[in-house]
């Protein structure tokens, strides 16, 4: 016969068991969370009985410091359902202390994984030191690579002085990055934002990128992209490229960005292919309400792309660019030549518009440039349209 007492404990006791049930803790792994000690084995150890699980599962990650060297939370699981909710900062070691992997964070093969909260720091400043310093560096590793996987969302994160890329969508389908924000100095070399590249129905909604390359590249095999209320600078822009550096690649279809601001970055919305022979292609691409504030090259394609000048001098690209729209695009340039569109000779750009744009420069005109390009332009277009 149970006593009040021991029926109180049994009640606490089965309360416990249904929600450790649903919820792993890394704690409950192993990991120690003082910030010097590697919790690697017990973040994989946690990850592990999720991906075990036949039935939803969320694993907790509080309030700590984690040290991490390169971890893979790989797939396929036993079920498409897993949340992390991270509330404490991950840390990962210093370059001369990493392996060889180019990437720090990464899932592999998952579907229905959803990372909530947190913070990454990459501690990424040695690294950046020693390519300033034009020493033999390491190229270093991507903060947090989503690759062959669908149904992700990473909402709320916070990445830090990435060691290269902040984060990299590869060859993934329908992932969302929801209220991200990334952080890195200007002057940090090769410290993209985010890096899209062979993945369909991917969304970077409301997000904010400070940091030294560009804010968002788009890579080949890019399709159905939505970019939504995105804030850049410092940084490079938005950029679809570099494409065409190989012969036979992938096309970029449908990108949409809507509701942008530029902040002193160094291009706005740009387009970049290498000057050479490629089959890859650009079409479906909108850019809509976007405002620039002092920003060098606000509007640009550039298809004669060819560092070194090496592989590429006296050829066209190939990559055909064609139905990109450019409308309501207003602020500032830094540069005279605020709308600059430089195609190939081989393969023109086509179906371009340009509607509503107002780009200033100080107290002068702003110019545009125009070379192997047809399209329209409609409404008020400032600098005047060359199309
Ligand atoms: C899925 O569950 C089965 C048992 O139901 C187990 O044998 C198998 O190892 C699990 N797969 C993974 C990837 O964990
Ligand atoms: C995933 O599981 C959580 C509970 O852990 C649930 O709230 C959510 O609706 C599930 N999502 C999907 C897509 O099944
Ligand atoms: C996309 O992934 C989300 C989880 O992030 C899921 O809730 C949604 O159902 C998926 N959409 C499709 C079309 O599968
Ligand atoms: C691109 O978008 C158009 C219009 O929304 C759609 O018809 C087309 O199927 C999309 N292309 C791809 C590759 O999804």
């Amino acid at each position: 016969m149970a006593t009040p007492i021991n029926s109180l404990l049994s009640l606490l006791f089965i309360s416990f068991l249904s929600s450790s049930n649903a919820d792993l803790n890394v704690a409950d792994f192993g990991a120690k969370g003082d910030s010097k000690t590697d919790d690697s084995l017990s973040f994989l150890g946690a990850w592990a009985a999720a991906c075990t699980s036949p039935k939803p599962t969320v694993i907790i990650i509080p309030c700590k410091r984690y040290f991490l060297s390169s971890v893979v939370f790989q797939g396929p699981c036993n079920n498409s359902n897993v949340t992390i909710h991270l509330h404490g900062v991950l840390v990962a070691p210093d370059y001369k202390k990493m392996d060889s992997s180019d990437s720090w964070l990464m899932f592999y093969d998952v579907a229905g994984v959803s990372v909530i909260g947190g913070y990454l720091d990459s501690r990424g400043s040695s690294l950046w030191a020693c390519k300033l310093a034009g020493q033999n560096c390491p190229d270093g590793a991507t903060a947090l690579t989503i690759y062959g996987s669908k149904d992700v969302l990473i909402q709320s994160l916070i990445s830090i002085n990435a060691k290269l890329y902040h984060i990299v969508v590869h060859t993934c389908t329908n992932v969302t990055l929801q209220g991200v924000r990334i952080y890195a100095p200007e002057n940090s070399p090769n410290t993209d934002g985010v890096h899209v590249q062979n993945s369909i129905n991917v969304g970077v909604l409301n997000t904010i990128i400070k940091t030294g390359d560009d804010c968002i590249s788009v890579g080949p095999g890019t399709k159905n992209l939505q970019i939504l209320r995105v804030a850049c600078g410092p940084g490079h822009g938005i950029s679809i490229g570099s494409l065409g550096k190989e012969v036979e690649e992938d096309g970029v279809e449908n990108v949409t960005v809507k509701i942008a601001v530029f902040t002193g970055t160094q291009n706005g919305l740009r387009i970049k292919s290498w000057g050479r022979p490629s089959n890859g292609f650009v079409r479906g691409v909108i850019f809509k309400q976007v405002l620039m504030n002092n920003v060098e090259n606000p509007i640009v394609i550039d298809q004669n792309y060819c560092p070194g000048s090496s592989g590429c001098p006296n050829q066209n690209s190939g990559i055909k660019i064609s139905h990109v729209t450019y409308t309501d695009v207003k602020g500032t340039s830094a540069s005279q030549v605020a709308m600059k569109f430089d195609c190939s000779a081989t393969s023109p750009c086509n179906w371009i518009g340009l509607r509503d744009i107002k780009l200033t420069y100080q107290d002068q005109p702003a110019e545009s440039f125009c070379r192997n390009i047809r399209g329209i332009a409609l409404g008020v277009v400032t600098p005047p349209s060359c199309l």
